[in-house]
């Protein structure tokens, strides 16, 4: 916690050696100053009020729905009426960009790091930089794996393992109910970006169950980058190889999307009355239409509202009051029977 004329002194040196330099840049390149943050480097808030808490955002990319969303809630916490001034960097997911975030944050003495690490080996250097310089860093949705915990201040995200849990489950008893608990069941995994904490866990969770079920095959585990470009590529590409593939684990929405786009351009059926039964994460708007529509099976919440929650840790932490370490938040799945109620009140 620093003090109101340490900001105010702050918030002068950030005028001087990050906005104006922007400011110049999109001038100069005729652009309006209300930029899309899921895609630039800039700041938000208004640089006037001097009492604002500062604080670096690293945004890992901007890859699918679930991202922009998250983007969205911490713009929303982060805002002057809030009291924060906040500077946003989208690392492209790129881990050296993150890291060159982290620095050029910790070189601008912000008030606090928040950042998504783009996947969990490889932060103890830069984690380090920051503690020395005395700035908390508050991790959100992925984790990092370090060697001491106390390189990080506190974390708020998902219960990643846990998903993959209720995606198994979700198998187990939609099997049961077609009378398919015994048969072969021929399944393809549509993985996340490699060594991301949402991919370890939804991988873990869903093996955990997948161990139980001798029948049950996975054909090809692959990485798709969260992406529905890649998931489509890859998709097609596993329809050709594979005679026939019973169930698609895509471990976000984005990637959902091209699987299924894939499978109707191979003349089959996405759906649970159809040839290839879909399980998604994400639970984003367009996706639980089509769980509604049964094309997904079901499709596992992973909320990525975590801006108000990573803002009552820094009032926490201003106001000398006790915090979590680590924070779940609260997620539910979503199937045919019950999401018609949802839909409507999602905004993402
Ligand atoms: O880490 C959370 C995951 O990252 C979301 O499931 C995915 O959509 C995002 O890109």
């Amino acid at each position: 916690m620093k003090s109101i004329f340490f900001r105010k002194w702050k918030a002068r040196y950030l005028l001087m050696v990050v906005l104006i330099p922007f400011m110049l840049a999109i001038n100069g390149c005729g652009r309006d100053f209300n930029v899309d943050l899921s895609n630039e480097s800039v700041e938000s808030s208004d640089i006037r009020d001097e009492s604002l808490i500062v604080v670096g955002v690293s945004q890992l990319g901007s890859e699918s729905v679930w991202r922009t969303a998250n983007t969205a809630s911490l713009q929303r916490a982060f805002s002057k009426e809030n009291g924060y001034f906040m500077i946003f960097d989208n690392a492209r997911q790129k881990q050296e960009n993150q890291m060159k975030a982290i620095r050029s944050f910790i070189s601008q003495n912000v008030d606090y790091i928040v950042f998504s690490p783009i996947m969990e080996e490889g932060w103890d250097s830069v984690l380090q930089e920051a503690k020395d310089a005395g700035i908390p860093v508050i991790l959100m949705d992925r984790k990092v794996k370090v060697s001491d915990t106390s390189l990080y201040t506190a974390w708020v995200g998902s219960d990643f393992k846990e998903e993959g849990v209720k995606a198994g489950k979700w198998l187990e008893k939609f099997l049961e109910s077609k009378g398919r608990l015994e048969d072969e069941v021929r399944i393809v995994v549509l993985q996340g970006t490699e060594g991301a904490s949402s991919v370890l866990g939804r991988t873990e969770g869903f093996n955990e169950i997948l161990r139980k079920h001798e029948n049950w095959k996975v054909l090809e585990c692959v990485n798709a980058e969260y992406t529905t470009a890649k998931a489509m590529e890859e998709m097609k590409r596993m329809l050709k190889k594979h005679e026939r593939i019973d169930v698609v684990v895509s471990q976000n929405d984005d990637m959902t999307f091209g699987a299924v786009d894939a499978i109707r351009q191979e003349g089959l059926t996405p759906g649970i009355d159809g040839d290839i039964v879909l399980i998604s994460f994400d639970a984003v708007k367009a996706a639980l239409q089509m769980v509604q529509d049964g094309v997904i099976g079901v499709d596992v919440e992973c909320n990525p509202d975590l801006g108000g929650y990573v803002q009552a840790i820094i009032e926490a932490i201003e106001n000398g009051e006790p915090y979590e370490k680590h924070t779940y938040v609260e997620e539910r799945s979503f199937t045919k029977e019950m999401v018609g109620q949802y839909i409507e009140d999602r905004i993402y």
